[in-house]
């Protein structure tokens, strides 16, 4: 058997019809740039979310980056983050020129142990960047509890793994005071190429993250602020408008698929350690990632039974050589260092079969 990872073509094939008609709307149109279908999306994401404002830009990462411009981010800030994370959460901080600092993650979770940022909290500390690692939000309430002490703090939501999932209730995209995804394509919701979005319940900072994505343009060549060309293309709206219909259901096949790996894998436990997800959240499963000891061993195992693994991710962002300007060293942060040694995603995506979980389980 060989088990595709995102099965990417296979969800083309499934809403080929209404995409390429989708697509082709554009085309004839020819409103590459800011067309209807952006609003369109941006009012659908606002009903999925229940969000005041939905706000769709060039990427996920450009979406971290406008959500720190908006919030004045500066150089000599110090925003609390994740290690453990992809790079672009820590990268866009750096590239503001504000400094990351980073904070250990929960042994549980893999998302930032909020218990441990308080200590990191400065003069100069503006903000935190939370990150929804696979697809859980972190522990929100406890950030809350950090904010009423800290009120000045900003919350910043990474969603980009997590766009669907909710804690206490409320979707991710409404936790903080700013949340972003991305549509990178083999995120849970994926365009065909980059996008991404920010949301928030604010309108003055909906209102600035606008200029912000055009810019900094109030109106046609009058510009209020230093902004960038942040816009997400019509065509990639148009695509996330057909997959965001069928994404409830998506959702709800990702979570079976994880129920049923971790029902599988159960038996096995004692030799790996399984997703755990809290109580108060859901999570979107981009990614499913259990622990093995011998992973460098079980991949190549499993590669030769034609079942890919990745990696999210081998190295922790403290001992990254772009950041060693920042001083840390191994050792800093255990917990993050020792899951990035042993952390494996198994395949992921709404439309694996039972028997190819059980083959990729048996094998495992
Ligand atoms: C946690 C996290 N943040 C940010 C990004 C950046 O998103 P994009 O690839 O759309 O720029 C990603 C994408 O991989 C991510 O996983």
């Amino acid at each position: 058997m060989r088990i595709d990872f995102a099965k990417l073509q296979y969800q083309y094939q499934l809403y080929k019809e209404e995409i390429d008609q989708a697509i082709h709307n554009v085309l004839d149109k020819s409103n590459y740039i800011m067309g209807e279908e952006v609003k369109e999306l941006e009012e659908n994401l606002q009903n999925f979310t229940g969000t005041k404002h939905a706000i769709t830009c060039s990427s996920g990462t450009d979406a971290l980056l406008l959500a720190m411009m908006a919030l004045d981010i500066k150089p000599d800030d110090e925003i609390i983050t994740t290690p453990f994370t992809f790079i672009a959460t820590a990268e866009t901080i750096a590239f503001l020129g504000a400094k990351p600092v980073f904070v250990d993650i929960d042994e549980k979770s893999y998302n930032i142990d909020v218990s441990k940022i308080e200590e990191k909290i400065t003069e100069k500390t503006k903000a935190i960047i939370a990150v929804s690692l696979y697809g859980q939000p972190s522990d929100i309430e406890a950030l809350e509890q950090l904010k009423i002490k800290h009120p000045k703090l900003k919350i910043i939501i990474d969603g980009a793994q997590s766009f669907g999932s909710t804690f206490k209730g409320k979707t991710d995209s409404n936790l903080g005071d700013i949340s972003t995804t991305s549509f990178f394509p083999a995120k849970p919701l994926g365009c065909f190429g980059d996008g991404g979005a920010l949301f928030t319940n604010s309108d003055e900072l909906a209102g600035k993250i606008k200029m912000l994505r055009v810019h900094g343009q109030s109106k046609r060549y009058h510009h209020k602020y230093i902004g960038m060309g942040g816009r997400m293309d019509t065509i990639q709206c148009a695509v996330v408008n057909v997959k965001l219909k069928h994404y409830e259901k998506d959702l709800a096949l990702r979570q079976e698929v994880a129920v049923k790996y971790s029902e599988e894998l159960r038996v096995k436990s004692e030799e790996l350690v399984l997703p755990f997800v809290d109580e108060r959240a859901t999570s979107a499963w981009a990614q499913y990632s259990i622990r093995v000891q011998n992973r460098d061993e079980v991949q190549a195992r499993l590669k030769e039974k034609g079942i890919p693994t990745a990696v999210h991710y081998p190295m922790p962002l403290h001992l990254q050589e772009c950041f060693s300007y920042l001083g840390y060293k191994k050792g800093d942060f255990p917990i993050a260092e020792r899951v990035s040694n042993e952390i494996m995603s198994l395949p992921m995506n709404p439309y694996l079969s039972d028997e190819e979980i059980s083959y990729i389980c048996s094998n495992l």
